[in-house]
């Protein structure tokens, strides 16, 4: 029923001149008849972790854009990938026994397949360790080096005598030269914030190794950055960057540009050098090489013209969306790596701040530290899409996470009030009408404000600012719920006269739903891709806003979004929990394999530091007899046991689901932490703490002699 979509086009899209303006500072003066040619990139992601909450504000943020420019009909390309290389993804490869390429492949493939689920739609995604990347690397820094703007340089580095490798500054440690606090990274003090090098560390020791580093000089290659210095003040005063970036800069200026360190040397996973053998590209200078190399692949593919986007002339857009720790790379020596090729430079870049959750740093310790994976197993992913569209803006602020906040934000706006619209108005169409929608617009002045809207969110996505495109979108939502609740089609249903009336009234409420969905598209696309099916339309574009559905047949309605249960929030922080407790016990269980010479059971588990003898009087430890073991529903490790520890009943959670089958503990006497403070969990309270032998899926009961009686202490 394609042809019947078009109704009336009661608001014109009108063709209009509008400015773009990012932080009131970067100003484009657009036709808005032509098509735009854009490419925006996110920041590679880095290979040696996963993907988590905090990194999708910034993916969210781009694709949500992008969506928002492909709707509108522009040439819109989305080009972000994974970094590959660095000491860290050296060592953790070394760590997990494989090599650097079979770690970067595995933890790409994860990538691919949680933005896929976040609904991040790049037109490409590639490694930054490709045979493109690698060739292109090279060429730009041989084009660098033919312009004289590397220099070589011999400095002294930090050197691990043990592993024989130069170590980078956070793989020192050492008491701060400075205040004398001890642990310190090598590059600066967290307790006075002095910087240095990691050679002026008191009592350093390598990260890796524990051996004591040694100064050893090597040479290195360095970019001219200082030379680049008044090209980059012109580009900066041009207005490609935010107010708050631009200030940071300047500030940065005064201080001085320093020459900046591009090489590595052996051993490194990275590309090496061209002439230079046994030196390797710092990772910072590949990466952002990589945007270009994964554009300059899709290109080929697609029969584009790479020089089109690249030329210092060209007419493309170029945006880079980053995080607010990586501006340096991306406003200083991105550009004059750029200028020193001959290649344009970023028409915008667009930081963003970072992600906090309950007021405070993303933490492991305190469970906050949330994978996209371990929020995929328990929510849907646009929630999370809306709930940070409905905070960012154009500025580097940090975001909060408030998990009830959250959940009332998503309830309260998705469900309760735009869903709802279309649940209200579906039902009278699809039962009393065989799903066919009215001839007319029943209040074309309600329907003149919502598509009057048009141009002003667009201009609010344009900008960067969702936040309040997301306001007014839910003010218009307000209006929709309003008209339907003061029409109430239930109660004029039941008068026989009034059915013309009740499909008036429900086929205007689902046309302004119509409306709402297209504004909200670019953020929710899943939802917009099952409205499109429910309404039988074709795919949604910005101009169709304008656009009523007229005598038009929609399908059955079927609930199109959940409530947000306060018990899935908690599933979700509990894995949360559990996985940073067992990737701080596998930590140290590597840890404390360093040294291992052979499989002997201490050597695997060296005995811990000594403690005081007031530190193990503490403890009260207690026999206990095992009275009840259950699974608990919905937790993947836990079982409930309920103990008796001499006339008193304790109830215990416990992560031993995998070591023991309930009913084989039952009965059973054995040792428990008696005085451990009681932990409120989602599931209930935890009052003690079992022991067992042993570690992780193989456990040990540790069992009494007989005659031992519950609540005999254990000293
Ligand atoms: N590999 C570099 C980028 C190279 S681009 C040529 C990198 N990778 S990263 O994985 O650490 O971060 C990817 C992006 O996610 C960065 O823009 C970073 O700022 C952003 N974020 C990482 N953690 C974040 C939060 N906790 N909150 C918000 N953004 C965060 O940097
Ligand atoms: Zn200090």
């Amino acid at each position: 029923m394609i042809e019947s979509h078009v109704g009336v086009v009661i608001s014109q899209y009108k063709r209009y001149y509008y400015a773009l303006i990012v932080s009131n500072l970067y100003i484009l003066r657009t036709k808005m008849s032509d098509k735009r040619k854009i490419l925006a990139t996110s920041a590679l992601i880095y290979a040696n972790g996963p993907l988590h909450i905090g990194h999708l504000i910034e993916y969210i943020q781009t694709d949500v854009w992008c969506r928002f420019q492909k709707m509108r009909g522009h040439q819109c390309l989305y080009i972000c990938g994974s970094d590959a290389h660095g000491t860290p993804i050296m060592l953790q490869a070394r760590r997990h026994n494989i090599s650097p390429e079979e770690l970067i492949e595995k933890m790409h493939q994860g990538f691919v397949a949680d933005f896929a689920e976040f609904a991040i739609e790049f037109d490409s995604f590639q490694s930054s360790h490709s045979k493109q990347n690698q060739i292109l690397a090279a060429d730009i820094y041989q084009g660098l080096e033919a312009h004289g703007d590397i220099v070589s340089k011999t400095i002294e580095q930090a050197f691990d005598p043990e592993e024989s490798m130069f170590l980078p500054d956070r793989f020192v440690k050492g008491s701060c030269p400075k205040c004398s606090a001890e642990d310190q990274y090598g590059d600066s003090c967290e307790n006075c914030g002095a910087t240095y090098s990691p050679l002026e560390l008191k009592n350093s020791s390598s990260v890796i190794s524990g051996s004591t580093p040694i100064a050893k000089k090597s040479e290195h290659l360095f970019f001219d950055l200082p030379k680049y210095q008044d090209k980059l003040k012109q580009w900066i005063a041009a207005g490609h960057l935010q107010e708050q970036i631009a200030n940071k800069l300047s500030e940065w200026f005064t201080a001085g540009l320093q020459q900046w360190d591009i090489s590595r040397d052996a051993p490194y996973f990275g590309f090496e050098i061209p002439g230079h053998p046994g030196k390797y590209f710092y990772v910072w200078l590949d990466a952002p090489i990589a945007y270009l190399a994964i554009l300059k692949e899709y290109c080929e593919q697609q029969n584009l013209d790479y020089n089109d986007f690249m030329k210092i002339d060209s007419d493309v857009e170029l945006y880079h969306f980053i995080g607010k720790d990586i501006v340096y790379f991306h406003s200083l020596f991105w550009p004059a790596i750029l200028m020193g090729s001959n290649l344009r430079t970023p028409t915008a870049i667009f930081a963003h701040g970072f992600l906090t959750i309950n007021g405070k740093k993303m933490s492991k310790s305190r469970g906050t530290f949330i994978k996209a994976r371990t929020y995929l197993n328990h929510l849907d992913a646009e929630y999370l899409r809306y709930y940070y569209a409905a905070k960012l803006n154009s500025h580097i602020e940090d975001i909060d996470l408030n998990m009830d906040d959250f959940q009332a934000r998503v309830n309260s706006d998705l469900v309760g009030k735009v869903v709802n619209i279309a649940s209200r108005c579906a039902k009278f169409i699809n039962k009393d009408f065989n799903n066919q929608l009215a001839a007319t617009l029943h209040n074309p002045e309600l329907w003149e404000k919502f598509t009057a809207q048009s141009n002003i969110i667009a201009e609010l996505y344009e900008k960067l600012e969702y936040n309040h495109a997301m306001r007014e979108i839910m003010a218009l939502a307000d209006l929709a719920n309003q008209y339907i609740d003061e029409q109430k089609p239930w109660t004029l249903r039941k008068q026989a006269d009034q059915a013309e009336n009740v499909q008036a009234i429900c086929s205007m409420g689902l046309n302004l739903f119509k409306v709402l969905i297209t504004y909200l598209k670019p953020v929710l696309p899943k939802l917009a891709t099952d409205v499109e099916a429910f309404l039988n339309i074709p795919e949604l574009t910005w101009m169709d806003s304008g656009t009523a559905l007229l005598n038009h047949s929609i399908n059955t309605f079927k609930p199109l979004m959940q409530r947000i249960e306060k018990d899935k929030v908690m599933a979700m922080l509990d894995e949360a929990q559990q996985e940073a407790a067992i990737a701080s016990a596998s930590q140290q269980q590597t840890e404390n394999q360093k040294n291992n010479l052979d499989n002997g059971l201490l050597t695997n588990n060296p005995i811990k530091d000594t403690i005081a003898i007031d530190d193990f009087t503490k403890l009260d430890l207690r026999i206990v007899k095992i009275i009840q073991a259950e699974h608990v529903e919905g937790a993947d490790k836990l079982l409930k046991l309920q103990v008796d520890i001499g006339g008193e009943t304790r109830q215990i959670f416990s992560g031993i689901k995998k070591a023991f089958q309930p009913e084989d503990l039952i009965g059973k006497y054995t040792v428990i932490v008696a005085n451990l403070a009681p932990r409120k969990m989602r599931f209930g309270l935890s009052e003690g703490m079992m022991i067992f032998a042993g570690s992780d899926g193989d456990l040990w009961l540790i069992e009494p002699q007989d005659g031992a009686q519950p609540g005999m202490p254990v000293q």
